[in-house]
């Protein structure tokens, strides 16, 4: 399979080298920094002659660039999306939606830095309540603060407007159960903190399930386990898990 690119940081680079090491092909990276000796086009902007014949794109660099490129990435292949906060643009969803029907491919939503999606739409029918808390040290938020900090409390439409770089997760929760404008997020700016932690809670006709993650963080959004586990995504879109199928 052939499987390129937009946007090569952290996640990226941890998922290029996952597709080398797994035998399939890099078809591109667009990315306006990419600047490592390359066997593959690299591009900075969208050019769909480079899109063609690729299997699979993912996205992993921001809401703004996946909104800019989407069109022209969804004509040509399957989508694996990770800055998920750009679907909290109701027209932009719609949109996408409706061009996924039309060109007939696909759009993925990863588990990312949480767990338990797949449990979480499952639930959707009888789940009447959906919350997600985050913590993060203020630098990882882009803010300067001193003290343990509320920085945000409302609906994942807004926590996503606010912060749409730090709250993937809640987008994530909101897009498999009740939705950007049901979802509850908190987030919380914690300077003794040094890792990710997010606590879930879904309530419904005789449920409770409450989900708690937490991942180191070594700079930058992105803790240690999501460019694990976008590995493991990549396998089962790609139809190639290793040792087990998860489903
Ligand atoms: N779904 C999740 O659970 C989850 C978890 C962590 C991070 N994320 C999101 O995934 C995305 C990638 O995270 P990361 O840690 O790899 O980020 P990163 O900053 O390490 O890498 C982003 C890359 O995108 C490139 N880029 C930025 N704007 C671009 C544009 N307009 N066109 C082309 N390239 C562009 C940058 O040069 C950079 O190389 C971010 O949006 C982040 O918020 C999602």
């Amino acid at each position: 399979m052939k499987v390129g690119f937009l946007g090569c940081g952290k996640i990226g680079r941890a998922l290029l080298e996952h597709v080398r090491q797994t035998g399939h092909e890099v078809g591109f990276v667009q990315d306006i920094f990419y600047k490592d000796p390359a066997d593959f086009p690299v591009i900075e902007t969208s050019d769909p002659k480079v899109y063609a014949g690729t299997d699979l794109i993912v996205e992993c660099a921001t809401a703004d660039a996946l909104k800019q490129n989407f069109d022209a990435m969804i004509a040509a292949a399957d989508l694996l999306v990770f800055s998920l906060t750009a679907f909290s643009d109701e027209s932009f969803l719609e949109h996408a939606k409706a061009q996924a029907v039309l060109s007939g491919h696909r759009i993925y939503f990863p588990h990312g830095a949480i767990l338990g999606l797949d449990g979480i739409a499952d639930a959707r029918s009888i789940m009447t309540e959906a919350s997600i808390e985050t913590t993060k040290s203020p630098k990882s938020l882009g803010l300067d603060l001193t003290e343990r900090t509320v920085v945000y409390e409302g609906s994942t439409r807004g926590a996503c407007k606010a912060f749409p770089r730090n709250v993937n997760v809640h987008a994530a929760v909101a897009l498999a159960g009740l939705g950007f404008d049901r979802t509850l997020s908190r987030i919380v700016a914690d300077p003794a903190v040094s890792t990710n932690s997010h606590v879930i809670q879904i309530l419904g006709e005789g449920i409770h399930f409450t989900i708690q993650v937490s991942s180191f963080t070594t700079g930058g959004v992105t803790g240690v386990y999501t460019p694990r586990s976008a590995c493991g995504s990549l396998d089962r879109v790609l139809n190639n898990a290793a040792e087990y199928t998860f489903i």
